[in-house]
């Protein structure tokens, strides 16, 4: 109940307002959002980067309705994979990219508008040396994103996507994207999805989760295991054992300021422990969705809101 409440909220823009004049939800924000500035995720990176840690970047932005913006979410993303070039730290980290950010929701041309913005990013991730990821959103969407994919994926066949565990499809897509060279972050899944599409109950979802953790750690591609659930974390390091991956096959995931010691203990083993890195002015619906996720983040923000 209470997670499809914040959920609702997250896509609500009188919500939004509300939310971002409280005085003490910058501070929290900040516990999950790098800061607005480029030269503020370019810190995080380093400081990430300086511990052993990779990152993926995220410029944040969606379900953008305007020609215009997409075009700046796009340019955002040029100018941000030039720094990482400049400052070498390309190497160690990508970017990720909501393709609802870039255009995808036009109501003229919207895919068509979104292939080619996403295809400005991944020509300037090239350039700089590293890759591109394209996020999921709610399923209607899903169909979309994967179409834009694998037009991408012609000329730049290091592109990632995120597949959801939650969606009942999900496997099958495991299947079809775990060929030679292809990249998947599964996560169990962050949007509210309606029981024909998605499982509802936890363990349904985590059970699904490693039904295709199994599918793509046994294919040929490069699984990423983006979830902070130790059990998950658990599951993967066995299935890679089992497979006969080593740790450069694949990599585990997890959001910036969400259980950084075990990032650190993670990448100290000797595995690839990437952090997904958010920045930017459009972090509202980022942060909700990280509310709904877990009772004790919500704990934490009325907290800090009682105490003022
Ligand atoms: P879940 O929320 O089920 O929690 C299981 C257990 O993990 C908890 O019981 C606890 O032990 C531990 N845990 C979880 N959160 C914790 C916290 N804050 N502190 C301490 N312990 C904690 N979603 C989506 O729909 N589209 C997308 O593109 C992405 N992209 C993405 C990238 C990356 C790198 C990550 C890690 C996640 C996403 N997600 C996402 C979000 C994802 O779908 C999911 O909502 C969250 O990761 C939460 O699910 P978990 O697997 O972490 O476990």
């Amino acid at each position: 109940m209470l997670r499809s409440a914040i959920l609702a909220a997250s896509r609500s823009p009188q919500m939004r307002t509300l939310v971002e004049k409280l005085p003490p939800t910058r501070a929290i924000v900040e516990r999950f959002v790098a800061g607005e500035p480029l030269d503020a995720a370019l810190a995080a990176c380093d400081e990430l980067t300086a511990t052993g840690r990779r990152a993926t970047l995220d410029h944040l932005g969606e379900d953008t309705r305007d020609a215009a913006q997409a075009a700046a979410t796009a340019a955002a993303y040029e100018k941000l994979l030039e720094a990482l070039k400049e400052t070498g730290l390309a190497q160690h980290a990508e970017v990720s990219v909501k393709l609802s950010a870039v255009g995808q929701f036009l109501p003229q041309d919207g895919e068509q508008v979104a292939l080619e913005n996403a295809r400005r990013i991944c020509t300037a991730a090239a350039d700089a040396g590293t890759t591109v990821t394209l996020d999921m959103e709610d399923h209607t969407t899903t169909d979309s994103t994967l179409g834009i994919a694998r037009q991408l994926r012609a000329d730049f066949p290091w592109l990632g996507v995120v597949l959801q565990a939650y969606l009942r499809r999900t496997e099958a897509d495991c299947r079809d994207f775990s060929g030679p060279g292809s990249r998947v972050r599964l996560c169990k899944g962050a949007y509210q999805e309606p029981a024909s599409v998605a499982f509802q109950k936890k363990d349904e979802v985590d059970r699904a989760y490693v039904r295709c953790l199994k599918v793509l750690m046994a294919g040929e591609g490069y699984p990423m295991v983006a979830s902070h659930d130790p059990r998950m974390v658990k599951i993967a390091g066995e299935l890679a054992e089992r497979n006969g991956r080593k740790a450069d096959s694949f990599e585990y995931q997890m959001l910036y300021g969400i259980r950084p010691e075990e990032q650190l203990r993670l990448a100290r083993s000797g595995a690839t422990m990437r952090v997904y890195l958010p920045y930017g002015q459009e972090w509202y619906g980022y942060f909700m969705r990280r509310l709904a996720e877990r009772p004790a983040n919500l704990a934490f923000f009325l907290r800090a809101m009682a105490t003022r």
